[in-house]
């Protein structure tokens, strides 16, 4: 099923997407498991995980038995201030006590060719993931892309692999790696994490009903226990 919760503003989305997230990680660790995250980039995720970083009820999480994975990640130098993984640590990673062998970056263009570091990722999952995640969090480009599943491209209808590389992103910069749809729908929370008016058309076209999607990639995805888009009134606006 899938559920739209909207917040007057971006701000407002990004304090409550944290306490959301705060307080699913706290209950998977109550059952004595260690939690999975797939992480996004983009500003709103960055802006959660600054939320995260600051919200008192950070403690009822041990972050130091939380497993972060990436749904996508540029294919740059490790330190590049591009990296989805880069802008995840700075925002709260680092903050908060994360456990460095349990942050699962992609590879970078330093660590070799990519395809090759495609297959690295692919393998990484199937080692040291737990078949599923907890949440993976995705955000949405104005074209309609979630992770680095862009419109009309191959990656869309690879479906015998966890990971893939992109060499042509239309959104800077074009070297990608990027989990396929049977990685990322193999998670019981598929959040949506979407603000702005600029993507409110992306929005609604991906609700429809009538979706295709090779042109609208996030309809492609879905969580085996929730499906929740988290707009801010803006990005809702067309709904
Ligand atoms: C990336 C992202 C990408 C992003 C959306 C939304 O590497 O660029 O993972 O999928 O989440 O493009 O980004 P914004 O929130 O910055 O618009």
């Amino acid at each position: 099923m899938t559920d739209i919760v909207r917040y007057a503003d971006a701000e407002t989305l990004a304090s409550s997407v944290a306490e959301r997230l705060i307080a699913r990680l706290a209950a998977v660790q109550n059952d004595a498991r260690v939690p999975s995250v797939a992480l996004t980039g983009g500003s709103i995720a960055n802006d959660i995980y600054s939320a995260v970083a600051a919200s008192a009820n950070r403690r009822e999480v041990d972050w130091s038995a939380v497993d972060f994975w990436w749904g996508d990640e540029r294919f740059v130098a490790r330190d590049s201030a591009e990296r989805n993984a880069v802008q995840a640590r700075e925002a709260f990673l680092d903050e908060i006590g994360a456990a460095s062998a349990r942050v699962h970056e992609m590879p970078s263009s330093d660590d070799g060719d990519l395809a090759r570091a495609a297959d690295a990722y692919s393998e990484a999952i199937r080692e040291h993931g737990t078949g599923a995640f907890d949440v993976v969090l995705l955000g949405l480009g104005p074209d309609g892309h979630i992770a680095s599943l862009f419109p009309g491209y191959p990656q869309l209808d690879v479906d015998d692999r966890i990971a893939v590389a992109v060499e042509d992103s239309p959104k800077p910069p074009p070297l990608r790696v990027s989990l396929t749809y049977p990685a990322l729908n193999r998670t019981n929370a598929l959040w949506f994490v979407v603000a702005g008016d600029g993507k409110a058309e992306a929005v609604s076209a991906a609700l429809a009903d009538d979706a295709v999607i090779a042109r609208r990639p996030a309809a492609g995805v879905r969580g085996t226990e929730e499906t929740i888009w988290f707009l801010d009134e803006p990005a809702a606006s067309l709904l």
